[in-house]
Order: C-alpha cells, then structure tokens, then sequence
C-alpha cells in the first residue's frame, strides 16, 4: 500500500514574508491529513518557511538542487544548503527546468544522486509535450527520460515519480484520469522492466498538470496515482488543504 503524497509547487511565487503567510494558513487545514503534505518553495523562503513548519505535518521542499558539494557554479545551491534548513524533498527536472533552463536526463541523474547521497528525497519529473503526445511519442519520451534520467539508480522506491505532461501545466487542461491512470500505469510498467517489479510496486508517482480542488478526486481515485504535484493551486491555503483532503 503506497501512501500518497501531495506537493505544492510555488514556483517562482512568494516572498518569504507571504510564504510564512500561506504556511500559517494551511498547518490548521492540514493538521489530520492522512497524507505526506509538502511545500516545494523558492530557496530564500527557505529559512523562514522552515521555521514556521517547526513541529507540523508539513514537510519542506526546494525546488533544484545540484549536483556538486560546492564549488564554482554561480547561482546553484547545494543539497548541504538545502539540509541544514530541514529541507527533505527537493523537486528535480520539472519541465520549467528542462524547457528553460536547458536541464537535460543527464543533469536530472546527476542532480538526483546528489540529492540522494545527501539524505533528500529527490522528486523527478517527466512528461512529454503536447507535439508528443499528438504524434504518438509519449511512451517512446517517458522510455528515454526513465532509462536516462534514472539511471544508476539501486532502488526506484527511494525517489518520487511526477508524471507531468507539459501541455497540462498551467492551462486549465487536465489529463483525463484515465489517460493520467494509463500513463503512469505504463511508467510503473517500465520502472519494473528497468529496475525490479517489486520496487515498481512501491514507487510513488504523483500526477502533476492543472489538479485542483475540483478534479483531485476523481484523479487519486485512480488505482496508479499516488499523489499530486500542484502548482497554480498550492498557492490558496484553501484550495491545497482540498486537495490534501482529496478523499473527504
Ligand atoms: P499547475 O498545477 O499550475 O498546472 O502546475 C503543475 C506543476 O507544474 C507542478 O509542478
């Protein structure tokens, strides 16, 4: 039995004063939550957000990390950076990232074993386009991204999956729960091919692509979707308690 996992991407959205202010808001609204909850926030909330989560429920994300202990590489932040603030998820590869940031499977692999070696747990993100989806290559693009991304990997249970199809994410266009179910049904498919059946069977893979308040049940519903990653919807203490709530 997996348990599910929903997240909150703010992106590129609050200053550490008004993300102290959503924190506050959500501990009340998610205090019984039976799920994981966790707050993916931009790395100057970092130290704030920390300290307003101190004893909650809710657990801390950053949004990238690399991949060297430290060194030269201007505007980049260490996974020991990340870990002295309590962080413990960090999201890595989301389509942003790889779209305009020039993030590739390989710099997504190197970044999750660094996470890794450090104690945090990575979230990887793949998803293909909409020109792939329309043109059939959807499979052939989640092959890749898992075969290269992942690679190296000893246990794909350690990680989070978030199936993000690109032409969902802040468009209002949710995948339809069958098509985010049959997706990430064939993920798990893979991932058991690739590494084994059992680990398979553990992994966590969350849908991410438009969830809100409305369309979260209907989609964790569905047997493969262990969970969310939310974007636009995080951003409204009420709206993500919701989703937090999906099975109320
Ligand atoms: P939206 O929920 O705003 O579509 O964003 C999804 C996402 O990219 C989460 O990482």
């Amino acid at each position: 039995m997996r348990k599910a996992i929903i997240a909150g991407n703010w992106k590129m959205n609050n200053t550490a004063a008004q993300g102290v202010e959503l924190v506050e808001a959500l501990k009340p609204l998610v205090a019984d939550a039976e799920c994981d909850v966790v707050v993916c926030v931009p790395f100057t909330d970092i130290p704030a957000v920390s300290k307003a989560l101190a004893g909650s429920n809710i657990r801390l994300g950053a949004q990238n990390v690399h991949f060297a202990e430290k060194g030269a590489y201007t505007g980049e932040i260490s996974a020991d950076m990340l870990k002295e603030y309590g962080v413990e998820y960090v999201i890595i590869g989301h389509s942003e990232r790889r779209q305009y940031f020039g993030e590739t499977d390989e710099t997504v692999n190197k970044r999750m074993h660094a996470a890794l070696a450090a104690g945090l747990i990575p979230i990887v993100c793949i998803g293909e386009s909409l020109e792939e989806r329309e043109t059939g290559k959807t499979e052939s693009v989640l092959d890749v991204q898992i075969r290269e991304g992942l690679k190296g990997l000893d246990d794909v249970s350690k990680i989070v999956i978030a199936y993000e199809p690109v032409w969902a994410i802040g468009t209002g266009k949710t995948a339809t729960a069958e098509q985010a179910n049959e997706t990430i049904g064939f993920i798990r498919k893979t991932l058991a091919e690739v590494f084994c059946p059992v680990c398979a069977e553990k992994v966590r893979i969350q849908y991410g692509g438009s969830m809100n308040a409305k369309n979260c049940k209907e989609l964790m519903a569905m047997p493969e979707i262990d969970g969310g990653l939310i974007g636009g919807a995080s951003l409204k203490s009420a709206d993500f308690a919701a989703i937090v709530h999906y099975n109320k």
